[in-house]
């Protein structure tokens, strides 16, 4: 018995210390491997953190760029991090190296949220089993869907008429577009899931909306990092139920949403939607226990598609129209496009898309010059890889930067500019570049490509075939600037419709 006195104190502080900076050099062991990508010097523990400015992500990396090149490497508190820049090194990473570089680093954050391993969503599952039956569930289903009796082209076509009625209840008068572009592409979500669409005042929507941008800045920020350098604080006074409250209420949405649908669900019936095959998937898995088709991972799945499949698309149509009012030539010219092809008098479909190459090439352009997902998703090695001649070890986690593939000198023309001849060759036909990757590459590339492509042609063309878009009269020209958490947005702009 007794107290510590001073001296054993002391010695227990040492100790201590010298642990933590034993247990520290061990994380940072890969920094001294040869060929290791070189960065700035990390501290003990926090390792770069405090050397990067989370509000000014963008800065902090275009300065470490500049001074160690193209593949460099970071210490996020204890993780290893290596950041790829341009098309070769990107490529050369997740298509050539696709085996070993397809994983995702573990979030000790969602092991505290409910990840288990046959619930893990697809978006963060680790690369194996559970992520590929869920990865193949999804992306089958989106295709079943898109031939379908109520397709997703009809889907996507109705929420563009709906969205153009509403834009005309405007009178051509100023509106932020924004949330109206979040509600139709959020039902486009909802009706893949749960074969239903919201009214735009209908409370649920603005509410699934809410949770989903708190969602977002639940991720982004310092927080995470440091919760999950230090799992450990994740223990505290009810800390993650306060930093995630966004994640744990949309999880309780989503499972008044299931469970709504299950009473009206009909097993001897062909699957109206998503969650329909997805049950059905869960009556066939029972008693196998290596299945990820379970309750608790629908939520997973379904959460994954909503955070994934809606800002993103949303986003991105409000730079297109931020895009068509800051340049009218390039919006007259998509307008004539649609006029001669499609006219006024019916809906655009998804056909007509192989003969407008220019409106083809406004959309590329809007996701080239304005991607939304700079850094895309952190994939993890899972075996030491080698990229552009550097070592990158099993553990490291890494970041795609696909904003410096698209905006490559040795690509694009005027990679700097908002230019459509980017993706037209000298007869104004339809052109992709390879370099043109604003849905990633290899195995993970991004499953909701097909959708978010039907939902950006169709949208675009239905609102510039009923309205002229402009800035309204006695603004400023709204900044192309943008603001960068998670993801790339323009600053809030307004603008005005007037029917054609
Ligand atoms: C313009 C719209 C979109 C863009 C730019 C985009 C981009 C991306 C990117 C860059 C990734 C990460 C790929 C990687 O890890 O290397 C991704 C993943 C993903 N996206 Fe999208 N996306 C869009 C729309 C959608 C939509 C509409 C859906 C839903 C149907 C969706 C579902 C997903 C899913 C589930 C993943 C995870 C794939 C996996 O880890 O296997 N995305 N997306
Ligand atoms: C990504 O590329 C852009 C454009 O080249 C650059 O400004 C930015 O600093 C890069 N980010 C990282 C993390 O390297």
């Amino acid at each position: 018995m007794g107290l510590l006195t001073g001296d054993a104190l002391l010695s227990v502080a040492v100790a201590v210390a010298v642990f933590l900076l034993l247990l520290d050099l061990l994380h940072r062991r890969q920094r001294w491997a040869a060929r290791y990508p070189p960065g700035p010097a990390p501290v003990p523990v926090l390792g770069n953190l405090l050397q990067l400015d989370f509000q000014d992500l963008p800065y902090s990396f275009y300065k470490l760029r500049h001074r160690f090149g193209d593949v460099f490497s970071l210490q996020l508190g204890w993780t290893p991090v290596v950041v790829l820049n341009g098309p070769s090194a990107v490529r050369e990473a997740l298509v050539d190296h696709s085996e070993d570089t397809s994983d995702r680093p573990s979030v000790p954050i969602y092991e505290h949220l409910g990840f288990k391993p046959h619930v893990q969503g697809v978006v963060m599952a680790r690369y194996g089993p559970a992520w590929r039956e869920q990865r193949r569930f999804s992306m089958s289903t989106l295709r079943n869907f898109g031939l379908g009796k109520k397709s997703l082209e009809q889907w996507v076509t109705e929420e563009a008429a709906c969205l153009c009625a509403t834009f005309a209840t405007q009178d051509g008068l100023p509106f932020y577009p924004k949330a109206l572009l979040n509600k139709a592409v959020c039902n486009v979500i909802s009706s893949l899931v749960f074969g239903h669409r919201f009214e735009y005042d209908d409370p649920s929507l603005g509410r699934m909306l809410g949770l989903l941008e708190e969602l977002l800045k639940e991720e982004s920020g310092w927080m995470p990092q440091v919760l999950n350098t230090f799992p450990l604080l994740l223990h505290v006074l009810g800390l993650s139920e306060r930093v995630f409250s966004g994640h744990i209420a949309l999880s309780v949405l989503l499972d008044e949403l299931v469970a709504e649908h299950r009473r009206t669900w009909d097993p001897a019936q062909p699957p109206r939607d998503l969650t329909d095959a997805f049950l059905a998937e869960i009556e066939k898995a029972k008693g196998n226990p290596a299945s990820s088709f379970n309750q608790e991972n629908l939520n997973a799945v379904t959460s994954d598609l909503f955070a994934a499949g809606t800002a993103t698309t949303s986003s991105t149509l409000a730079w297109a129209l931020l895009l068509m009012i800051l340049h009218p030539d390039v919006q007259r010219r998509v307008q004539q496009e649609i006029d001669e092809v499609i006219g006024q008098g019916r809906r655009p479909e998804m056909a007509d898309q192989a003969c407008m190459p220019f409106t083809n090439a406004v959309i590329h352009e809007v996701q080239r010059f304005r991607h939304i997902g700079p850094l895309g998703t952190p994939h993890m090695v899972s075996r030491d890889t080698e990229v552009q001649g550097f070592l990158i070890p099993k553990g490291t986690t890494l970041i795609t930067n696909l904003s410096s593939i698209m905006k490559d000198e040795t690509v694009w023309d005027k990679p700097l500019k908002f230019y459509p001849g980017h993706f037209l060759d000298t007869k104004g036909c339809f052109v992709k570049p390879d370099a043109f990757m604003p849905f990633s590459a290899g195995p993970r590339t991004c499953l909701g490509e097909p959708l978010a492509r039907m939902e950006l042609f169709l949208f675009f063309t239905s609102l510039l075939q009923h309205f002229s878009f402009s800035v309204p009269e006695g603004q400023p020209q709204p900044s192309d600037h943008g603001t960068c958490g998670i993801l790339f947005i323009p600053q809030p702009y307004q603008l005005c419709a007037v029917s054609r």
